[in-house]
């Protein structure tokens, strides 16, 4: 039980990659806060814990609003009395449309779950790893703006993910000294729930035709990632075993990544 003792707050918890993460660091022993704005989906997620013998319990807030946000922390260590690792996971697809249609409230719906809501979950987060005296943050970027721009009207997805390297990267340097070591990773095409939020809107017209022919992941034939793929490698990253490793990506994607960028 590697990380025994110790708690976590998951954002995005209800399903795909941070139910995974959820259920994979609950295993180890970690107790867990399984956040989302959706109250059935995490009270699922902690009531698969709890039946697995693990510990957790379901936060609802909506990572883009700081209120909620901050309240959803202090229930999370009120229960159980710290707070040692924190996924900033939650995110929306958004709308995909191209530069000169997409609106200006759909550009800020994407960028205030993915962006502001990472913000939000450092901001209040980061204050407890420090009382506990060390801590690991992951976040959950993308190859979408840090290695691919292909995706056709992705502009503001790709910036919230670009944004979201940059941020683990300045708090890496920040936070050393406190012994909060803060990593970023970058899927590529995992089998999750996202596509239920993510919404195309003349994104053609943004496109250039590119044909790839045997897939775009090579290292599996064309098979996306599982999101138990992605929360193994959360594990490693929050676990004493990468204890010399902050502000690094790390791309999960079967090479998609090198192909498509
Ligand atoms: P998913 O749709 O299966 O899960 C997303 C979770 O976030 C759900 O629990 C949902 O309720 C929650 N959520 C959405 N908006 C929220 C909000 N405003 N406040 C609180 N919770 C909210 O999607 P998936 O794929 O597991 O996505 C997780 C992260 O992985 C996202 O940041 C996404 O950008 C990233 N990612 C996913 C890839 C994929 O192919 N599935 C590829 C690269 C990155």
């Amino acid at each position: 039980m590697e990380l025994a003792g110790k708690v976590a707050l998951v954002t995005g918890a209800g399903s795909g990659i941070g139910k995974a993460a959820a259920l994979r660091l609950a295993k180890e022993g970690a107790r867990v806060g399984a956040l989302s704005d959706t109250e059935s989906e995490v009270q699922q997620t902690a009531k698969e814990i709890k039946q697995s013998g693990g510990e957790a319990i379901g936060l609802t807030a909506d990572v883009g609003n700081a209120q909620a946000m901050q309240k959803a922390v202090e229930v999370l260590v009120a229960t159980y009395l710290r707070l040692d690792i924190a996924i900033a996971n939650a995110g929306i697809g958004g709308i995909m449309a191209p530069i000169d249609e997409i609106e200006p409230e759909e550009w800020d719906a994407t960028i205030n779950t993915n962006l502001r809501g990472s913000y939000l979950t450092l901001r209040y987060a980061v204050p407890h790893l420090k009382q506990a005296g060390a801590g690991a943050i992951v976040l959950v970027s993308s190859i979408n703006g840090t290695r691919s721009f292909s995706d056709p009207g992705a502009t503001a997805y790709a910036c919230s993910k670009a944004a979201q390297l940059a941020m683990a990267q300045m708090a890496a340097r920040e936070l050393a000294k406190h012994r909060i070591r803060v990593n970023v990773i970058c899927p590529g095409s995992i089998a999750t729930s996202i596509e239920d939020n993510t919404f195309s809107r003349h994104a053609d017209r943004a496109d250039i035709r590119v044909e790839y022919p045997e897939g775009q992941i090579p290292l599996t034939g064309n098979q996306p990632g599982t999101a138990d793929d992605v929360a193994e490698l959360i594990l490693f990253l929050v676990s004493d075993r990468a204890r010399h490793i902050t502000g690094t990506p790390v791309w999960i994607d079967g090479a998609q990544s090198l192909m498509v960028g």
